[in-house]
């Protein structure tokens, strides 16, 4: 009797489910970072910098793609105590208040650092002096923001690159190894609800300084020291994601914290191409897996909205083009791994295989230059939109584009429609033209791929 119950609901579960399988439409996947990463359970972010908020492409990307927010500079000690005691929380109160309204988590960046520091930190030489400097500008700023921010990076890059050395800074030399500790208890008596974590660069695979930021975090976890997650930076090069970083994130959340990447970026020598633009999203891709199966890495934050105002070429010149976005805020090969790996799809994608074919054909041509012209055709179902990428050839520049919207980064030139060419019915097509500068006279074809949803 009790079996014949146990197959009657059995088989009242399979039709129930049947049902419900008819009844609900598939799910679209989702279609940007932001969305992606919550059906996973995570946070994707970026940096964000006042300054550049009232340019309308740069916060609508921000606001589409992203559902966290590293103000990149404006909750450093320089900006928000310049001088003792004197507090200013302009540009990071309008950061926090632009986040809430879009729904992100906050990361606070950062309480306790060795850089932009304002000088009359570096003077002070007295211990119980720098102490109670370091106590008061940890409780005053993250006091301020009690109860907003999801994360705090308490503490930034305290160790030496290449050897597990504590880095010489005035908090290292005049109060000693124990600046650490101080600064995370005072942090949590000042905001009980944030995460709070130590963040640092070259940490993401296992090497000397990883395992020296490890045995810390180890023993602030067995003495009960207050510390829940590691931001891993993560400011990568082109080709050398460490092949052990999912390994060593492992590690440390296995010691009970979370562990987040905080400020991804993959730099490659500039101009872009399309060789090393497929490096970098395979790259960017091995990053975002190799989170997704640590589960308590929760957060991964690009340290950037654009290519156009990343820090590297200022700090590395000759090197750039980083980030998701390039310069004009086109999606690039490594945004849409990105979104692929986190199990969503661009409609535009085009990488995707799409229901268009495209042919290019030579117009005109002049001893340093050339018009070409690219026409697209929809094949036997409708679409809505397509893309048409350009890789053009040494020397090669377009100098016009009409027709078409253009997106360049280094030599590939993504094009999407103007507005009135985007739908095309099964079998119809749509033309764009350009003209190519090539002083050299290189008149050889761009190399041409196209997609469409
Ligand atoms: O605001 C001034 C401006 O008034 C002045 O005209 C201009 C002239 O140089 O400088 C501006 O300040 C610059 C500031 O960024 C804002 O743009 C500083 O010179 C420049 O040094 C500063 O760079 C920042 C850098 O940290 C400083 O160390 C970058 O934007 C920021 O992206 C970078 O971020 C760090 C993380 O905080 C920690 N991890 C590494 C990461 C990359 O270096």
């Amino acid at each position: 009797m009790r079996r014949a119950l146990i197959a009657l609901l059995g088989a009242g579960a399979l039709l129930l489910a049947a049902l419900v399988a008819v009844a609900l439409p598939a799910a679209a996947a989702p279609s940007t970072l932001r969305e992606a990463a919550a059906a996973k359970g995570r946070v994707f972010g970026a940096a964000a910098a006042q300054s550049h908020m009232g340019e309308s492409a740069y916060a609508s990307t921000l606001d589409r793609e992203f559902n966290q927010l590293t103000p990149e500079n404006e909750m450093k000690w320089d900006t928000t105590e310049p001088s003792r005691d004197a507090f200013n929380f302009g540009a990071s109160d309008q950061l926090v208040a632009h986040a809430q309204a879009q729904g992100m988590k906050i990361r606070g960046h950062t309480l306790v650092w060795h850089s932009q520091l304002p000088g009359w930190v570096g003077g002070i030489s007295s211990r119980d002096d720098l102490l109670s400097a370091m106590r008061n500008h940890i409780a005053k700023e993250a006091g301020h923001f009690a109860g907003k921010i999801a994360y705090w990076d308490v503490v930034n890059e305290a160790f030496q690159d290449g050897s597990g050395a504590r880095r010489d800074s005035v908090f290292q030399r005049v109060i000693g190894d124990g600046y650490i500790e101080e600064a995370f208890r005072t942090a949590r008596a000042a905001d009980p609800t944030a995460e709070l974590c130590y963040n640092d660069f070259n940490i993401d695979g296992q090497n000397s300084k990883s395992n020296a930021v490890y045995a810390l975090v180890k023993d602030f976890k067995a003495r009960g020291v207050p510390i829940d997650c590691v931001g891993f930076q993560a400011h990568l090069t082109l080709g050398n994601v460490p092949s052990d970083m999912q390994a060593n994130m492992q590690r440390f959340a296995d010691l009970g914290v979370d562990v987040h990447i905080t400020e991804l970026d993959i730099r490659m020598s500039t101009p872009a191409d399309g060789s090393k633009l497929a490096t970098q999203a395979s790259d960017y891709k091995k990053v975002v897996s190799a989170c997704l199966a640590v589960s308590r890495c929760t957060v991964i934050t690009v340290w950037g909205v654009t290519d156009k105002y990343s820090w590297v070429p200022d700090v590395f010149p000759g090197q750039g083009a980083a980030l998701l976005f390039d310069d004009n805020y086109g999606k690039k090969p490594a945004y849409e791994a990105s979104l692929e790996a986190l199990g969503g799809a661009d409609p535009g994608d085009p990488g995707d295989p799409g229901t268009v074919t495209c042919t290019y054909a030579r117009t005109a041509q002049w001893d340093t230059g050339f018009n070409g012209q690219v026409t697209v055709k929809a094949g036997a179902s409708a679409v809505s939109s397509w893309t048409a990428v350009l890789t053009m050839g040494s020397g090669q520049q377009i100098s016009g584009l009409w027709n078409g919207t253009p997106s360049t980064s280094g030599n590939v030139v993504t094009v999407r429609p103007v507005g009135w060419n985007a739908d095309l019915a099964p079998g119809a097509s749509a033309s764009f033209g350009f003209t190519v500068n090539a002083p050299g006279g290189n008149q050889a074809a761009p190399s041409l791929t196209c997609g469409s949803p």
